[in-house]
């Protein structure tokens, strides 16, 4: 009915060939097949081709700070520890024995200079090298190589402004050349200031039964479900102002590799008090701005940026909210990690950041504020989530893909700013799903692996 061929049992290679082709078809066509958003095969080829080959977020540095600290995170399905040696050096370890593959840390976060492994004792130090063995010379006779058997690294770790991302192939682009004009964008939301942000709390952890993408791609660019979605933060006066019809209020900024950015044009929308997010004008005069282009600062004061999704799965969101009803909103900065599971099954990780240079009082404040918000109990948070759940439910409808029931990419197009002159592409509404668009566009490309096994070219 919509001039899609329904699938039929192929191998999997095929299926997601085919997919690959009805996704650019579709999209195309201002369409989407409902099946990309839970299928097992797809599920594997994103393991496969997207996150064994990306620059994924793994920790901030401000989690680290002392030598000897570690935290247990993830890269698709590969359970990592993200360590801090005493030379200073971050490393990015597969916390999996080499003797028979036991996770040698089962700690979410510590401090330590080994990892002693509870199945037979193999011991490694925190940067990855073995060490030693119980009954060494009795079991083995001569000590296995100490590099050769050490925990399996990740070949590259970088970070950028304390956000520490680390990728599992040798290939491709470095950090800095992935993200592409995105770099500009971090240089303009978390380059403000010389003592960097800092983590105001663990990180908050939850199961959602969503596909990961979910999350990716509404960070991306869907501005449009706010007015509905969240419209009881309006009615409740937790946000700043009225959400409805937002679309034409926020722009956006669609760059290379999949990434994007909404900024909202508070000013115009909330007042003249909310240039650079509402932060207070006395926190404002102590950043420093002396590194930022002329169309940073311009879009500091017009539209500063407020979501976005650095392809696969981080997202980032500040937006300024009061802490209770009634009271002055705060800016928040909030950055997430859509961390896939299983097939239509994600966890949700969440991090709250604030300046460091900022004052106690301020950061607890924008902490409830963000609390309040995208906490695991906020009331945007609670709001995005069981709509996502139902995407997925939608993915494993038999009918829909019996009929290859597709879904709606069809929004009004709007040219790209002729006049902009910052990196990447600037719209000056988020209608028309552009940005949603290079987010799939940019996963076609890595599911078909056309840059040959391991390499990760934008
Ligand atoms: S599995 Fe780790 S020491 Fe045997
Ligand atoms: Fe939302």
């Amino acid at each position: 009915m919509y001039g899609y061929k329904p699938i039929t049992l192929q191998s999997e290679a095929s299926y997601i060939e085919n997919l690959c082709d009805r996704i650019e078809a579709s999209l195309d066509a201002g369409y989407m097949p409902v099946d990309a958003f839970q299928d097992d095969r797809v599920f594997r080829a994103e393991m496969e081709r997207i996150f064994t080959r990306s620059w994924v977020f793994v920790a901030h540095e401000t989690e680290l700070p002392r030598s000897g600290d570690f935290v247990s995170r993830r890269i698709g399905l590969d359970q990592v520890i993200v360590t801090r040696t005493s030379d200073g050096a971050f490393n990015v370890l597969l916390n999996h024995c080499r003797h028979r593959g036991t996770p040698v840390c089962m700690e979410d976060a510590g401090n330590s200079t080994h990892f002693r492994c509870p199945y037979h004792g193999w011991t490694y130090k925190n940067n990855g090298d073995f060490v030693g063995a119980p009954e060494l010379s009795m079991a083995y006779g001569e000590r296995p190589d100490r590099k050769i058997w050490g925990l399996i690294r990740a070949p590259r770790v970088e970070s950028v402004y304390g956000f520490i991302f680390a990728c599992l192939s040798e290939d491709g682009p470095d950090l800095k050349a992935y993200l592409g004009g995105a770099g500009w964008m971090f240089d303009a939301i978390f380059g403000l200031h010389p003592d960097g942000l800092r983590v105001l709390a663990p990180p908050e952890r939850f199961i959602i039964r969503a596909d990961w993408k979910s999350g990716a791609e509404n960070f991306s660019g869907d501005s449009y479900h706010v007015g509905t979605a969240h419209y009881s933060a309006t009615l409740s006066g937790f946000a700043a102002g009225d959400l409805r019809n937002n679309g034409d209020k926020a722009d956006g900024f669609l760059f290379e590799n999949g990434h994007s950015f909404i900024g909202h044009r508070f000013p115009e929308w909330f007042g003249p008090e909310f240039e650079f997010w509402g932060y207070p004008p006395e926190l404002r005069e102590q950043f420093d701005l002396s590194r930022l282009d002329d169309v940073q600062l311009h879009m500091l004061k017009t539209v500063p940026p407020t979501i976005g999704t650095i392809f696969p799965n981080f997202s980032f969101v500040r937006f300024p909210s009061a802490a209770s009803p009634g009271e002055a909103p705060s800016a928040y900065t909030d950055v997430r990690v859509w961390q896939p599971l299983e097939p239509g099954v994600m966890e949700m990780w969440h991090w709250q950041l604030e300046y460091a240079f900022m004052p106690e009082e301020y950061q607890r404040t924008s902490y409830i504020a963000g609390q309040f918000g995208f906490g695991a109990g906020g009331m945007i948070e609670e709001d995005d989530t069981v709509l996502w759940e139902g995407i997925a439910r939608f993915a494993r409808s038999p009918l829909a893909r019996r009929d290859a029931i597709p879904l709606h990419y069809k929004q009004k197009r709007s040219d790209p700013d002729p006049d902009w002159k910052g990196p990447g592409q600037h719209f000056t509404t988020t209608y028309g799903e552009y940005m949603q668009e290079g987010f799939w566009r940019r996963w076609v490309k890595d599911i078909r692996g056309a840059d040959g096994g391991g390499s990760h070219n934008g």
